[in-house]
């Protein structure tokens, strides 16, 4: 109860002042407001414990007042003084959140009693309070704890996944090089061993490549430098590219595209990696004389852009992993066409870093659809 502040609001200064010296000589600092509009002023300028306010005085009732000091700080107690008790008063002074009721005139036990219950009151609902803070912050300390815990369980197995992956050609080429320095292959077939070597590095670069440009979107969550990027224009340069790849493969292309796309928000080498990406998969998974459509349309403020083939398909036990690092269905692994399994773990990560989503719907045998939407860039969204 030592040190604690008590505001007296009363129109009349001789009751303030005769609480005041009824509870200084008990160490408490009593202030005194003789109108409701200073008492607030009071409140406001912060650090109260307790107000003793009058339930009757001009302009502004007691009752009122109580609201407002609590909107300041719910915590303050307010005790009621009152000339005249009557029940109905009581009851709709305690429903507005006075915690006690003295009624003139009262003894000085009276008061100290009611005052020292209502600071009582205050302690344990500090605590309390205190106590759910604390409580609240053990939860979300056990929670983080645990996502830590499981992104380290996620970093450990990347990494054994990385150097598994890494150590593939390396140890292919030096077995290579082991044969060509143990005397086993003849001068004529060299170059074609030589070359073997030269594919299994090509791997090693690629892998390396993918694995810098992941490294490279985790870090920068979000692309640095963002501008509105109009996908439809990335898609010609990509094809370019793929271009002699898919005609080996004697695969027809269909582009639906609706004109007057609007862009969307972000750096344009990550959504030419994202058609890169997916139309090389196409391209990739889909035997010769198949068919590949891209096409891409605006929905409700979202751009959404659609790769599909006629290739072989992904088993649908497969398809919940199938953005995740390294992961490769069997059916894909079989073809025997080189993979690492990065590509979609990285365009994954560029839709959402550029607050869209991904899917795939496919069946064995029947192809693959993979479905990405991406926010429209706001200033052109009418769509
Ligand atoms: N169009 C597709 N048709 C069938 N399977 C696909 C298709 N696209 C992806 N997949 C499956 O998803 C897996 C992961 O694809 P992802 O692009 O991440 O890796 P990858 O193509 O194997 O290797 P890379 O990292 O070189 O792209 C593939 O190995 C394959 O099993
Ligand atoms: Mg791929």
């Amino acid at each position: 109860m030592h040190n604690a502040k008590i505001l007296v609001i009363d129109d009349e200064i001789g009751i303030c002042e005769g609480i005041r010296r009824a509870l200084a000589p008990q160490g408490l600092s009593v202030d005194i407001a003789t109108s409701g509009a200073e008492g607030m002023q009071k409140i406001q300028s912060g650090g109260y414990d307790l107000t003793l306010l009058d339930i009757m005085m001009p302009g502004v009732s007691g009752i009122d007042l109580i609201t407002e000091i609590h909107r300041h700080d719910p915590e303050i107690v307010c005790i009621i003084i009152t000339g005249y008790a009557t029940v109905e008063l009581a009851v709709q002074a305690i429903k507005q959140g006075a915690y006690d009721f003295l009624t003139k005139p009262f003894s000085v036990d009276d008061l100290t009693l009611a005052v020292s219950q209502g600071l009582e009151r205050r302690r344990l609902s500090l605590e309390a309070r205190r106590l759910q803070a604390i409580e609240a912050e053990a939860r979300r300390l056990t929670e983080e704890k645990a996502r830590l815990e499981e992104l380290d369980k996620a970093k450990r197995q990347f990494i054994r996944l990385v150097t598994h992956e890494m150590q593939a050609p390396v140890a292919a080429i030096q077995n290579y090089l082991q044969l060509i320095l143990d005397g086993y292959v003849p001068p004529e077939n060299q170059p074609e061993i030589i070359g073997k070597c030269m594919a299994r590095a090509q791997e090693e670069m690629d892998l390396i490549a993918d694995l810098l440009e992941l490294g490279q979107l985790q870090v920068l969550a979000k692309p640095l430098k963002t501008t509105p990027v109009h996908l439809e224009g990335l898609l010609v340069a990509v094809m370019d590219n793929l271009r002699t790849q898919a005609e080996q493969k004697n695969l027809r292309f269909d582009l639906n595209i609706t004109p007057d796309l609007p862009p969307v928000m972000g750096a344009p080498e990550h959504f030419k990696s994202v058609w890169t990406n997916l139309i090389a998969n196409a391209i990739k998974y889909t035997p010769a004389g198949g068919a590949v459509t891209i096409s891409l349309r605006c929905d409700n403020e979202q751009v959404i852009g659609e790769v599909s083939d006629t290739g072989i398909g992904i088993p649908l036990e497969d398809q919940p992993r199938l953005f995740t690092e390294f992961f490769r269905a069997a059916n894909a692994k079989a073809l025997d066409v080189p993979g690492t399994g990065l590509g979609l773990a990285i365009v994954r990560q560029i839709i959402a870093a550029a607050g869209g989503s991904i899917t795939v719907q496919s069946e064995v045998g029947r192809g693959a659809t993979f479905r990405f939407s991406l926010p429209a860039a706001k200033k052109q969204a009418e769509c």
